[in-house]
């Protein structure tokens, strides 16, 4: 029997830190031929991702430019793929979440009718201008899968809701996988600063920051927290991976460069940025990926956001909405720097997203959906 062609696509970090775990599952089934197809919509923090899980891919569309609209980017990774995919003709085309190259591969895919497998699937909040653009990415890639692998049972109900019936798996989230791959308790960091925190004299918050709906004076008002937060804690230390783009690094680095406890830094590969994570005392941050992984790691979460699509560790206890608000992000962290019951409420390892075989569950799915395999993969349940 002729082998399953299967083409992950992703252009952006996060996607490439979810799908490296997919990609390396997908590659060592016999059954399968997997392709890898970039668009990079993100070039150096892309190539960081690739290089430490050692993907080369198959196909790299190169698309970045500084500065890039959603819309360029949408229609460059949409011809782009259309022409890749005349090429290639996939049985079958993997997208991840919900960024412009995820909406673009599910697109190109449904012009060619290849089928399309969403994985990180049905994350809602029910708002579609926030997050901005992803609600809408996300939601319009459900209605064009036509295989869903939701990192949990609250994201099939959401698509239940919305009237999908078919080709749902609950899977956990890759995340968790990829952070097995990452964390390791002696591991030595590369980077000499963070070789050099003073991790037994200082607590370490760790921040990133980057959303469309908080450019500005939301980003303003998260600024001004951290600004009364290292002013009023002298134990405290900030320690932020700055975003490459523009639009907030600048920011950043006029705001917080000049103080002594604030370190910046550029992206941060991975396996630098999870391990930090493990050892840091608690996170701020407006990312979906370090709500997944900060739980994991027993790290208290305040999401800098108004919302989330991500209600599991909310739930648990370890995830709270502090909205971007300075006033509000201030007093919610100085409850935790200050109160050791709230912290320790907080700091509970919880794995509401995954645990850690979300990868084989997905390729058991593919396998089973096209009749080669008679196993459908058993559902993943939080503990
Ligand atoms: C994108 C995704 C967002 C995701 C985020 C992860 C969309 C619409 N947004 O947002 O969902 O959460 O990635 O980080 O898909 N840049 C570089 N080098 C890089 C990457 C970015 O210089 O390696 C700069 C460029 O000037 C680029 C700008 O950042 O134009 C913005 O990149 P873009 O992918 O458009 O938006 P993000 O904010 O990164
Ligand atoms: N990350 C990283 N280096 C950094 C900052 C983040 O490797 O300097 C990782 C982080 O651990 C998570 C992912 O990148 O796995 C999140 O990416 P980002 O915040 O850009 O996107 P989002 O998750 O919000 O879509």
């Amino acid at each position: 029997m002729t082998k399953l062609k299967v083409m992950t696509i992703f252009g952006t970090r996060p996607e490439a830190i979810k799908m490296a775990p997919l990609h390396r599952a997908l590659s060592t089934c016999p059954d399968i031929e997997a392709l890898c197809a970039v668009t990079a919509q993100h070039r150096e923090m892309l190539d960081q991702v690739l290089s430490l899980f050692s993907i080369t891919p198959d196909h790299d569309l190169n698309i970045m430019e500084p500065g890039q609209s959603l819309a360029t980017i949408t229609t460059k990774a949409l011809s782009g793929l259309d022409a890749l995919f005349s090429r290639e003709k996939p049985d079958l085309v993997l997208v991840h979440g919900d960024t412009s190259t995820t909406f673009a591969g599910a697109l190109a895919a449904f012009y060619h009718k290849i089928p399309v497998g969403h994985v990180e699937a049905g994350l809602r909040t029910g708002d579609k201008y926030a997050p901005f653009p992803e609600e809408t990415n996300r939601t319009m890639v459900g209605r064009l899968a036509d295989l869903h692998f939701c990192p949990t049972g609250t994201n099939r109900e959401n698509l239940v809701r919305e009237g999908i019936q078919n080709g749902l798996f609950v899977t956990g989230n890759t995340v968790i996988d990829a952070l097995r791959l990452t964390v390791a308790p002696d591991y030595a960091f590369s980077t000499p600063l963070l070789q050099s925190l003073p991790f037994d004299r200082e607590r370490i918050i760790l921040v990133t920051a980057h959303r469309r709906e908080n450019w500005g004076q939301p980003f303003s008002q998260i600024l001004d927290a951290l600004c009364h937060l290292l002013d009023t804690f002298p134990d405290v230390r900030i320690v932020l991976p700055v975003h490459p783009n523009p639009a907030v690094s600048d920011m950043i680095h006029d705001r917080l460069g000049a103080h002594p406890r604030a370190d910046l830094f550029p992206p941060l590969p991975v396996h630098e940025m999870h391990n930090l994570m493990a050892r840091c005392h608690l996170v701020l941050t407006d990312s979906g990926g370090l709500q997944e992984e900060a739980p994991a790691l027993g790290k208290p979460v305040l999401v800098l956001r108004r919302e989330t699509e991500r209600p599991e560790a909310v739930t648990a206890g370890t995830v709270k909405l502090a909205g971007v608000d300075a006033g509000v992000i201030f007093s919610m962290t100085s409850e935790l720097l200050t109160d050791p019951a709230a912290y320790s409420a907080m700091a509970q390892a919880v794995n509401p997203y995954g645990d850690g075989h979300a990868s084989r569950r997905i390729v058991q799915a593919i396998l089973w959906h096209f009749g080669r395999s008679p196993d459908k993969p058993e559902e993943f349940r939080a503990l």
